[in-house]
C-alpha cells in the first residue's frame, strides 16, 4: 500500500512545535540513552525531574559504572521498574570494561547490552549518531496505524511500518524524523482525542479519512488486574526497626522493604505474617497491633498491604546479610518501593507510635 507521507511538512511541524526537553539540547549518547531508558513505560512529566537530577549526579557513563548500585537505585526511587536501573548499571560496566568508556555506535553491539531492545537501540543511535535506524515506540505505532488504517498491529503490519520508516530515513535527518513521529504521537495523534485539525500529515491519513481515527489501531481490552493481600511487619528493637533487601532477581530487586509476603488462600492475615516471618527471618516474633492497610497498583497486579507492629518477644532475630536495623531518620539513605513509602507516610502522620 502506497501512502505519501509528507515528511517535509512533518519535520517543519516538529521544528516549530517540539517540546524543549532537557535531553534535546545534547547529543551525548549516554544522556540520550538514560533518558530513553527512563521514558520506557513512564510519562514524560514524571521523567524530566528524575533525568535532571540523574545527569547532575552522574554526569558520565564512567560515573555510573563507579557508583554503588544502591546509590543508583536511590536516585531511581519513585520512578518504578527498577530493573531498568540495574541493567543500565550492568551496561555501564561493560562499556567501561569492553568499550573503553565509549558508547558503541554499532547497532548489534549496542543492542547486545543489558536492557537495550530494538526501540532503545534505534532511538539512541539515530538521535545521538544520526544513524538511519527506526525508533518505533507506542506513539509511532499509533501514528502509523492511523495513517495506513491498520486496525491490528500484527507482526506483518509492524514489519511493514518498519520498512516504510527505513525507506524515509535514507533521505532525511534520522534524529529529527524519528522524533517528529514520536512527538506527533505525544502531542497531536494522541490515543483518545487526536487533534487531526492540527496534524501536518492528516491529508493522506486513512484514520482521519474514516472519520473515526481512534478506531486505529483497535484498543486492547483492559484485563482486570489480579489482586493479592500482602502482610508486613514493623519489628521494633529499641528505636530501630528491621528492614531487608529484596534479591536482585525478583521484581523490585535491590530495593529495601519490611519483611513479610503474600497471604495464602484460607490463611488469616496474622497467621500469614507469622509464617512469612518464620520463613524469611527464622523469627518467632510477636504481633502487637495492626498499624494500617494501604493499597497499591503495580503494572500487572494490585495489592493491599496490611502492616503490623511486632516485637522480638525476647528472641532476637539473627540478622542475615542484606538486612539492617534502622532508625526512622535513616529511611532516606535506602531505596524503598512506593508501597513502603505509603506505610511510612501513615507512620509519620501517627508519630510512629502504636
Ligand atoms: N519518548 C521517548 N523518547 C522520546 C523522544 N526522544 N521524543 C519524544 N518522545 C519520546
Amino acid at each position: 500500500m502506497q501512502i505519501k507521507i509528507d515528511s517535509k511538512a512533518l519535520i517543519d511541524w516538529y521544528n516549530n512545535n517540539k517540546r524543549a526537553l532537557p535531553f534535546r539540547s545534547t547529543n551525548d549518547p549516554y544522556k540520550i540513552w538514560i533518558s530513553e531508558i527512563m521514558l520506557q513505560q513512564t510519562q514524560m512529566k514524571t521523567v524530566i525531574p528524575f533525568y535532571e537530577k540523574w545527569v547532575n549526579k552522574f554526569p558520565t557513563i564512567e560515573s555510573v559504572s563507579k557508583s554503588k548500585v544502591d546509590d543508583l537505585l536511590k536516585s531511581w526511587e519513585g520512578l518504578g521498574y527498577y530493573r531498568r536501573c540495574i541493567n543500565f548499571y550492568k551496561a555501564s560496566k561493560i562499556i567501561i570494561q569492553k568499550h573503553e568508556g565509549v558508547v558503541p555506535s554499532n547497532y548489534n553491539t549496542f543492542k547486545s547490552l543489558p536492557g537495550v531492545g530494538d526501540y532503545t537501540a534505534g532511538a539512541v543511535l539515530s538521535i545521538s549518531f544520526g544513524l538511519p535506524i527506526p525508533a518505533i515506540d507506542g506513539n509511532v505505532k499509533r501514528v502509523m496505524a492511523r495513517l495506513y488504517g491498520f486496525k491490528n498491529l500484527t507482526r506483518y503490519n509492524e514489519n511493514f511500518i518498519k520498512k516504510v520508516i527505513m525507506r524515509i530515513l535514507k533521505h532525511l535527518n534520522p534524529c529529527d524524523f524519528n522524533q517528529s513521529l514520536m512527538e506527533l504521537g505525544a502531542l497531536i495523534c494522541t490515543p483518545a482525542s487526536p487533534k487531526c485539525f492540527k496534524c501536518p500529515i492528516s491529508k493522506n491519513c486513512k484514520g482521519y479519512q474514516s472519520g473515526y481515527p481512534t478506531n486505529y489501531p483497535k484498543r486492547k481490552v483492559k484485563k482486570t488486574l489480579p489482586h493479592f493481600n500482602v502482610v508486613t511487619a514493623i519489628i521494633w528493637r529499641g528505636d530501630t526497626f528491621y528492614i531487608q533487601k529484596r534479591s536482585e532477581d525478583k521484581m523490585l530487586g535491590g530495593l529495601w522493604e519490611f519483611p513479610g509476603g503474600k497471604v495464602e488462600k484460607g490463611e488469616t492475615l496474622e497467621l500469614a505474617l507469622l509464617r512469612e516471618l518464620k520463613e524469611e527471618c527464622n523469627f518467632n516474633g510477636r504481633i502487637l497491633k495492626k498499624a494500617t492497610s494501604i493499597k497499591h497498583r503495580y503494572s500487572h497486579f494490585s495489592i493491599t498491604m496490611h502492616c503490623y507492629y511486632c516485637d522480638e518477644n525476647n528472641e532476637k532475630i539473627i540478622s542475615i546479610s542484606d538486612s539492617n536495623w534502622i532508625r526512622k531518620s535513616q529511611i532516606s539513605q535506602y531505596s524503598f518501593p512506593k508501597a513502603n513509602h505509603k506505610i511510612f507516610n501513615f507512620l509519620n502522620k501517627h508519630d510512629w507510635t502504636i
